[in-house]
């Protein structure tokens, strides 16, 4: 039998248009634009509209890959959305997506916190590969500000809304994604995660009050393991798609602090240039980061057509992954 090759046929982005900077945030809590810059490299985040939603952003990001991708909505077959800040617990934030698109697509969400568009891609690339569906819509979109607490100077610097899309198609000819590593381990789940909501711990006022409902992280232990997976992830997905670094037009990693973006591209012992950086501009987005960085570094003609690009992310689980894709 033939093999099928996965194509890129498309990517697109949005980020809510509101402007949350670290100055705004110095009014909300102790902290400082010194201390977030030089701790974390983020100036400013965005920040969902009242009006709006996680499919609703979602939306805006696959209007334009669908449009880039120069195909129609009836020939997509399946949408995938990774995310962990869906719009409800369920329905999966994708069937409210295929709603909004007017699609009849198989539709599903993913949770694997930061890495769900690297773990999105290896199923987009299976389902595709194996014959199963030929074009796949795959989403990372997060509003993590609305799973923020707003008090704690420790999280609510980090985090901002977004979502990014890209469209994958079934080629007889062309292979874009040459390689997706994926890992996790299950020992260190309290290192970050959100305690209350699920069905382990319900919603109570006592919940609520001691406001569990939002995301808790025990940053430094994060930070270090952080830099070593992704690392170690990056290298094995180069290896697996038989690349050297010479080969890498641009490495996008997980947009969640500057100091863990150098560390690893130090580990890897590549060009600062090759690395690709716009933590400053929306903190960190979750699984959105990756392919909203993607999607700028070809909107801006940062990489062309032909150029390879590996993207590598990191985030609660603890999970991790990383992929060598051609544009
Ligand atoms: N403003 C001012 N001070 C702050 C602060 C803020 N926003 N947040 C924390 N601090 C304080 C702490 O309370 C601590 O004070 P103390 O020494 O009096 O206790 C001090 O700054 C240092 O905190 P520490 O946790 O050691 O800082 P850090 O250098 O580890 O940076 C993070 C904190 C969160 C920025 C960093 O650990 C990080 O980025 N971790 C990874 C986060 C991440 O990537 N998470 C998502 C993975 S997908």
């Amino acid at each position: 039998m033939k093999k099928i090759n996965v194509k890129i046929l498309g990517t697109g982005s949005y980020v809510p248009e509101k402007v949350l900077t670290n100055a705004d945030l110095e009014k909300m809590v102790d902290t400082s634009d010194q201390w977030i810059t030089e701790r974390t490299g983020i100036k400013e985040r965005r920040i969902i509209d009242k009006s709006q939603n996680l499919s609703d952003l979602a939306f805006e990001a696959s209007k334009k890959a669908i449009e880039k991708s120069k195909i129609s909505i009836s020939d997509i077959d399946v949408i995938v959305v990774a995310t962990v800040s869906g719009d409800m617990p369920f329905p999966a934030t994708a069937c409210i997506l295929q709603k909004k698109l007017v699609s009849n697509a198989v539709a599903f969400d993913i949770s694997a916190a930061c890495s769900g568009f690297m773990y999105g891609l290896s199923i987009a690339k299976s389902f595709i590969e194996s014959g199963s569906y030929k074009t796949v819509l795959l989403v990372g979109g997060e509003v993590l500000t609305r799973i923020t607490d707003w008090t704690d100077r420790n999280t609510c610097v980090l985090f901002g809304d977004g979502a990014g899309a890209m469209v994958l198609q079934a080629s007889e000819t062309e292979n874009d994604v040459l390689s997706v590593h994926l890992g996790a381990d299950g020992t260190y789940t309290n290192l970050l995660n959100i305690p209350a909501g699920g069905t382990a711990m319900q919603t109570t006022h006592e919940t609520v009050d001691n406001k569990l409902q939002f995301i808790k992280m025990s940053g430094k232990e994060v930070f270090k393991i952080a830099v070593v997976k992704m690392t170690e992830a990056t290298q094995k997905a180069l290896e697996i798609a038989g690349k050297k670094d010479e080969d890498i037009a641009l490495y996008i990693p997980h947009q969640a602090n500057l100091r863990i973006i150098e560390a690893v591209g130090k580990r890897l012992g590549v060009a600062k240039e090759k690395v690709y950086v716009n933590v400053h501009k929306y903190g960190n987005m979750s699984s959105a980061t990756t392919i909203i960085a993607l999607d700028e570094a070809i909107t801006s003609g940062t990489v062309k057509k032909g150029d390879l690009v590996n993207i590598m992310a990191f985030g609660g689980g603890l999970t991790w992954g990383a992929a060598v894709l051609k544009i």
